[in-house]
């Protein structure tokens, strides 16, 4: 049985994601508020012809942040240049990307929230004021150099609002937040990849993987390529309902869309620590798992489902969650 990691991805995978992308603004469903503001953003910025404000986009894994900040990219007819927060290690790495921007390029910061403080702090006024503040030599001798860049936007991505400093924060004119997609919604994204992997799809099983998505774009695509390759290999020319069913239980999710991970960390809290509260440190290290990623990647879906509660003691199980614990 394989594990689905709740919305994160794996190289392959990206591949495979990249090509279930979509395309324009018009096959990018739901998270009406955000697109609603970057229309806006985007359109001034063609009018007065210059650079579009720097934009934050932050949410749970697989909501669509890169997909979006791509789209923004194409509608402004710009280059989008991809950085990893916590890959760029050296100032001086940061100051290469920055000073070979093309003027309204899109430089896009993924995970800026785990992008080193040292490095993060040129950032400043390269965005405030389009200029890099570099300092050479040390002691006595040391003296700033200033760089003039060309106006560019700066797209940060990240899963943990909460974690950004205020001097990073502060200098994003646009602050956009994801929220997990309802069930109709999703299914609208399912019946568009359905038909781009070439699957007849029937509409009990459309709505089934909706459901069980977790709301999130990212996993109804799996979930879809699994049954995919189920009903290729059974043979059989249509999905139905039945065959969405076998491919979930395959993949081990549950019918709250839970994975083996999610319902874990509901029983550890039940069996160790009595339905809690227990604290993340405590969790964390009961169930081998990084507390960073129980925040980030299962936690927020947990919450938002009522099936765990925060106290200032620490969490919680729900009564939900011991009866569904306990159904299964
Ligand atoms: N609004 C949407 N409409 C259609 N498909 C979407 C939408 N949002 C996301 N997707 C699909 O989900 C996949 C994952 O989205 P994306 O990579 O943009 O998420 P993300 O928020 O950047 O995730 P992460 O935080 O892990 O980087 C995309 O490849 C795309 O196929
Ligand atoms: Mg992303």
């Amino acid at each position: 049985m394989d594990r689905v990691v709740s919305g994160q991805t794996d190289p392959q995978e990206r591949d495979q994601e990249t090509a279930l992308r979509p395309k324009s603004f018009k096959e990018f469903v739901g998270q009406e508020k955000v697109v609603a503001n970057i229309s806006v953003m985007v359109e001034s910025a063609k009018i007065r012809q210059s650079a579009m404000d720097h934009v934050l986009l932050s949410g749970p894994p697989g909501l669509g942040k890169t997909s979006l900040a791509m789209l923004i990219a194409d509608a402004l007819g710009s280059e989008m240049h991809l950085v990893s927060g916590p890959a760029i290690e050296k100032k001086g790495d940061l100051a290469a990307v920055l000073t070979n921007l093309k003027p309204r390029d899109v430089l896009f910061i993924d995970e800026i929230h785990r992008m080193h403080i040292a490095v993060e702090e040129i950032l400043y006024s390269a965005m405030e004021d389009f200029r890099l503040d570099i300092l050479i030599g040390q002691g006595a001798s040391a003296r700033t150099m200033q760089i003039d860049l060309l106006p560019f936007t700066l797209i940060g991505a990240t899963t943990r609002s909460g974690l950004l400093s205020n001097p990073l924060r502060d200098r994003f004119m646009g602050h956009l937040s994801f929220d997990y997609y309802p069930a109709e919604t999703l299914a609208k994204i399912i019946e568009t990849n359905a038909k781009k992997l070439n699957m007849d799809l029937h509409p009990d099983s459309k709505f089934e993987i909706a459901r069980r998505a977790r709301g999130t774009p990212r996993i109804a695509n799996r979930i879809l390529r699994r049954v995919r390759d189920y009903v290729l290999v059974a043979k059989k020319q249509k999905a139905e309902l039945i065959d969405v069913q076998q491919a979930l239980q395959l993949m081990d999710i549950d019918e709250l869309g839970l994975d083996s991970m999610d319902r874990k960390i509901l029983n550890v809290m039940k069996k160790f620590y009595s339905g809690g509260p227990v604290g993340i440190e405590a969790l964390s290290a009961t169930l081998g798992e990084d507390k960073q990623t129980i925040e980030e990647v299962y936690e927020p879906y947990l919450l938002k489902q009522g099936l765990i509660l925060r106290t200032p003691r620490g969490r919680v199980l729900s009564e939900e969650a011991n009866r569904h614990i306990e159904s299964r």
